[in-house]
């Protein structure tokens, strides 16, 4: 089966070992071998071709293109040996041989040829492409659209489905990532990686393209190009991580039309609600016809604990693995009272970029306020000011709604309750100290899951009589693949690079219930995307682990508008807090 994504970008990892042989003028040829292959004495001719098509596309991504191929290969080894011979020159192989960057998620180790009713391909492009093996079977990437509303030529870097951002990397990963054992994430977990469909082969179709300062763009022409390619190369299930404006007609919009040709070739259709709650009438890919995911989160929790000079112990969350240095105490500033002569306390209390004085910040813990600006970019602010640490409030109107976040200096993010604490002591004491520990994973975390505050809310304003989203899936602190071209801030004076990391969305969520969709169709092959989405939604539980009904980001209950028939994947997800 091959599950396809969208929007990706990508990293594959391919293993070569290149053996130098003859010499003709300024090619030699060398030998690519790759292994073993795992098909046995009676593969069909139809296999042997799929495996001699594979390698001329790995080595039309590093020639150019696959004409370019056909003429530098002289031999395919498509038996027993997995590798190719080809004549290259010296830039050509070094490159091969290079180790790209590249996600052991979609490593192929233990998978057979590619399916033989797979179509797709490894699309060249800028020299900066994506090399394609036995599980990361397609990469294509559709940018016309994109091209025609910025008027000017696209730089070529562009020409690539390379995922430069992360949010590829992440969402193919969780949906038919391989199992990778001995994974860190951001340096703070330890454990075996593994999407929700480990063995199904993954391609990507990279739609989104980046603009300065957003999220990026996706554009309906692009979209409905990349679905009607996943269409005709054979995909069985469709996971698309987007969401569009919402209240759009079903046929003026373009994943709405595109999905509907999808199902009616019996690929199943998985979409993000979209993160605009928690205000009602917020959703998005609100069609009958595709599986609508909401968000919320899981019984884990990456926990650190801030401690006071007066012994107060808090506990708030956080993605920068270490504690502050020493695990000592030092001195405990409220940011308000850390600003340049030339910038307001207000400001300083929310700790923008460029308004924190190095003279008063510098070896202290800072208390910056949330809002305006984003979380990760104070905590870069107090390391630009010297501080040691950063332990981030909520405002009153954030309640208890805590986000870990990889922060570039030891963090904690607390609640408003527990910033008040810290203010007060702060306002009544002298020579005020902090300290801020290790992140630990705390697992069995009461009650969950609760709906995230970002997951969009119903009732479909296109439609009211069709309940959506259609269910809810674990999106809040997710760990998956990376991309090493981005920072897991995306602060571009965030130097740090991982190759797994954490993030929140329901495009995180999208892809669990993808590669769930995923097994069962391996399970049940005759089942139509509406037999698997009936199967999903009716096993579906509005329970939590304390057995009470879910809760609204963890205060009042929540209602189907938030989660649809409920949690998602009940069974499977209770046995892993038993
Ligand atoms: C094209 O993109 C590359 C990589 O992001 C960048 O280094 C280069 O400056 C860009 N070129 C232009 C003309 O914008
Ligand atoms: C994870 O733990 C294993 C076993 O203790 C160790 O061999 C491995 O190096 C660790 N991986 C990372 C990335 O820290
Ligand atoms: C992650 O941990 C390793 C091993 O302890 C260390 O060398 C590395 O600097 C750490 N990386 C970051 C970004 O903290
Ligand atoms: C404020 O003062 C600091 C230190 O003197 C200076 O670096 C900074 O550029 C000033 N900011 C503005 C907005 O003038
Ligand atoms: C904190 O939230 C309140 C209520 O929304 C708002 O009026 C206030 O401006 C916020 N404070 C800051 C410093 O942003
Ligand atoms: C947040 O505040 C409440 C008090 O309203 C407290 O009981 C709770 O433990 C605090 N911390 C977290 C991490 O939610
Ligand atoms: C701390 O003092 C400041 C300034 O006097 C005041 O605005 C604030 O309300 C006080 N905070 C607490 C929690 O007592």
């Amino acid at each position: 089966m091959a599950l396809s994504f969208l929007p990706s970008l990508l990293l594959s990892l391919v293993v070569f070992f290149l053996l130098h042989t003859t010499t003709n003028g300024a090619k030699k040829s060398y030998v690519v071998y790759m292994g073993a292959q795992s098909h046995l004495f009676d593969a069909s001719l139809q296999e042997l071709d799929t495996v001699t098509n594979s390698h001329l596309d790995l080595l039309g991504s590093f020639v150019g293109s696959t004409v370019k191929a056909k003429d530098a290969i002289i031999y395919s080894y498509t038996r027993h040996i997995n590798g190719f011979a080809a004549m290259l020159d010296e830039k050509e192989a070094a490159e091969i041989a290079s180790a790209w960057p590249e996600s052991r998620s979609f490593q192929d180790t233990g998978l057979g040829p590619v399916p033989a009713k797979w179509r797709g391909i490894c699309q060249p492009g800028h020299e900066d492409g994506v090399r394609c093996n036995r599980k990361l079977i397609g990469a294509r990437y559709f940018n016309k659209g994109y091209a025609a509303d910025l008027g000017t030529p696209l730089n070529k870097s562009l020409n690539s489905a390379r995922d430069l951002d992360g949010h590829g990397s992440h969402t193919l990963s969780t949906a038919g990532g391989n199992f990778v054992p001995h994974t860190s994430i951001l340096n703070i977990t330890n454990g075996t990686a593994s999407g929700g469909s480990p063995r199904a082969r993954v391609a990507a179709y990279k739609v989104c393209w980046p603009v300065p300062n957003t999220d990026g763009v996706c554009y309906d022409a692009d979209i409905m190009a990349a679905v009607d390619a996943a269409i005709s190369d054979g995909v069985d299930v469709l996971s698309m991580s987007i969401a569009g404006a919402g209240g759009i007609e079903f046929f003026r919009d373009g994943i709405s039309i595109s999905s509907f040709h999808a199902v009616k070739n019996n690929i199943a259709v998985v979409c993000s609600a979209g993160n605009d709650g928690p205000t009602p009438e917020t959703l998005s890919n609100v069609s009958p016809w595709i599986l609508t995911v909401g968000a919320s989160t899981t019984d884990r929790n990456f926990a650190n604990y801030v401690s006071l000079g007066d012994k107060k112990q808090i506990e708030g969350i956080s993605l920068s693995a270490s504690g502050v240095p020493g695990g000592k105490f030092y001195p405990l500033i409220s940011a308000a009272n850390g600003n340049y002569a030339n910038t307001s306390t207000t400001s300083a209390l929310l700790c923008f970029a460029g308004s924190l004085d190095p003279k008063k910040v510098k070896g202290k813990v800072v208390l910056c306020l949330r809002g305006e600006n984003a979380r990760v970019e104070k905590g870069s602010e107090c390391l630009r000011a010297g501080a040691v640490g950063m332990i981030l409030a909520n405002n009153v109107t954030d309640g208890n709604d805590l986000s870990a976040d990889p922060h570039v200096l030891p963090a904690s993010h607390i609640n408003y309750t527990d910033g008040q604490i810290i203010f007060a002591y702060l306002n009544r004491t002298k020579n005020p100290t902090a300290s801020v520990t290790d992140v630990k994973t705390l697992l069995g975390v009461k009650p969950a899951p609760f709906m995230a505050a970002f997951s969009s809310r119903g009732p479909s304003t296109i439609e009211p009589t069709i309940l959506k989203p259609d269910i809810t899936a674990p999106g809040v602190s997710i760990l998956a693949a990376y991309t090493e071209a981005a920072s897991p801030t995306g602060l571009d004076n965030d130097k740090r690079r991982f190759p797994y990391s954490v993030l929140s969305g329901t495009s995180m969520s999208c892809p669990h219930v993808a590669g769930i969709v995923g097994l069962l169709k391996t399970r049940y092959p005759h089942w139509s995307p509406s037999a698997i989405k009936s199967a999903i939604m009716t096993t579906a539980k509005t329970q939590d682990n304390t057995r009470k009904s879910i809760l609204d980001s963890s205060t009042v209950e929540a209602t189907p508008f938030a989660y649809g028939s409920g949690i998602f994947g009940w069974a499977i997800w209770s046995l892993s807090i038993s």
